[in-house]
């Protein structure tokens, strides 16, 4: 098939009505902070028998379009023998593969950080595309304190996410671009929303440099929010206002969807949050998720490693992709 097609028939699979994305994409060091929470330790075998259990959640294409898987989980395989991508094919969820090598400091830009893994990349893909990958991410962080992210740091992460895109498409892999305003500090809204506007403005003219096809990308953003240790959360419809306010500003029209991360939101703000800005006059682009923690959340609390809690799990795993469905709609009710 031609890489455009290709691209296409991802991105028509991914971008469905009532449906986002989950994202299972921990790296080790990550899902072990997850595990330790619920008591777990994190081995490869439990890390099977989680992802198993999320995979086998019956009726998870209800609400799931596409999952994004870590590395270790594409070689997996259930009790049964099935492969783990094979399985999401199975359930009508398209396979994703988180492909950054995580973040570390950028050099001369004190406190703030840059994305690895841009290196080989292209090989990698291949691999992961004859694994059954359709589509994949790579996540920068922006860290707001009263001198960062610098303009140093907006361009360079900018480039970084650009270059990833442009090498996915070539390889007929749809790019999630995910540029993660951090919620840590003490800022407001407003400050948020500045520097939101600053860095989706900087990554989306490095993707019309570097010719990514809009057409076939998708973004994954933070919400616009006030800082973690602000003294006033924000209520979903000043979030949503504010939000889509500045995706107005900066994300083209031709972007299918936006699929948001909840980055430390509780499950039940997410949805809220999520479900405000559908409530708003309709956008030019689909607004819909991206959840880890906000989707994994109750499922790792009612799972905590037990074998016997699996169906417990499963049924907190699917209630809540499908209040994010109906978030997806505007027609969540808390
Ligand atoms: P959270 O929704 O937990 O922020 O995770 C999304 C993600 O994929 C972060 O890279």
């Amino acid at each position: 098939m031609a890489i455009q097609d290709e691209l296409q028939e991802t991105i028509e699979q991914l971008v469905q009505k009532g449906k986002g994305i989950l994202a299972a994409d921990e790296s080790n060091p990550t899902i072990a902070k997850r595990f330790d929470a619920i008591g777990v330790e994190s081995t490869e075998e439990q890390r099977r028998r989680y992802r198993s259990l999320i995979l086998e959640t019956p009726g998870l294409g209800d609400y799931i379009s596409g999952i994004i898987l870590f590395e270790e989980t594409l070689e997996q395989r259930t009790d049964e023998g099935t492969l783990l991508p094979e399985l999401a094919s199975l359930q009508g969820v398209v396979a994703g593969i988180k492909v950054d090598k995580g973040k570390g400091p950028l050099a001369n830009a004190p406190g703030d950080e840059i994305t690895q893994g841009l290196d080989g990349l292209e090989q990698r893909l291949a691999g992961y595309k004859a694994q059954g990958a359709r589509f994949a991410k790579w996540r920068n962080v922006y860290h707001i304190s009263s001198h960062t992210p610098s303009p140093l740091a907006v361009e360079a992460n900018a480039e970084v996410l650009a270059r990833y895109a442009a090498i996915c498409q070539s390889q007929g892999i749809v790019p999630i671009v995910e540029p993660e305003v951090l919620m840590d500090g003490e800022h407001d809204i407003q400050r948020c929303a500045e520097v939101s506007e600053v860095v989706l403005h900087a990554l989306f003219h490095a993707l019309h440099r570097h010719r990514v096809v809009l057409e076939h990308a998708l973004l994954k953003p933070s919400m616009v929010t006030p800082g973690n240790r602000h003294p006033h959360q924000a209520r979903p419809e000043e979030v949503a206002r504010e939000t889509v306010r500045i995706l107005r500003r900066t994300v083209p029209a031709a972007l299918p969807s936006i699929n948001f991360l909840s980055g430390g939101q509780s499950p039940e703000q997410a949805t809220a949050n999520l479900n405000a800005m559908n409530a708003l006059a309709p956008q030019p682009w689909e607004l819909s998720f991206s959840y880890g923690r906000a989707l994994q959340q109750p499922a790792l609390l009612a799972w905590k490693g037990d074998p016997d809690n699996v169906a417990a799990a499963q049924a907190a795993l699917y209630r809540r992709a499908g209040l994010n469905g109906a978030a997806r709609r505007g027609e969540y009710q808390t």
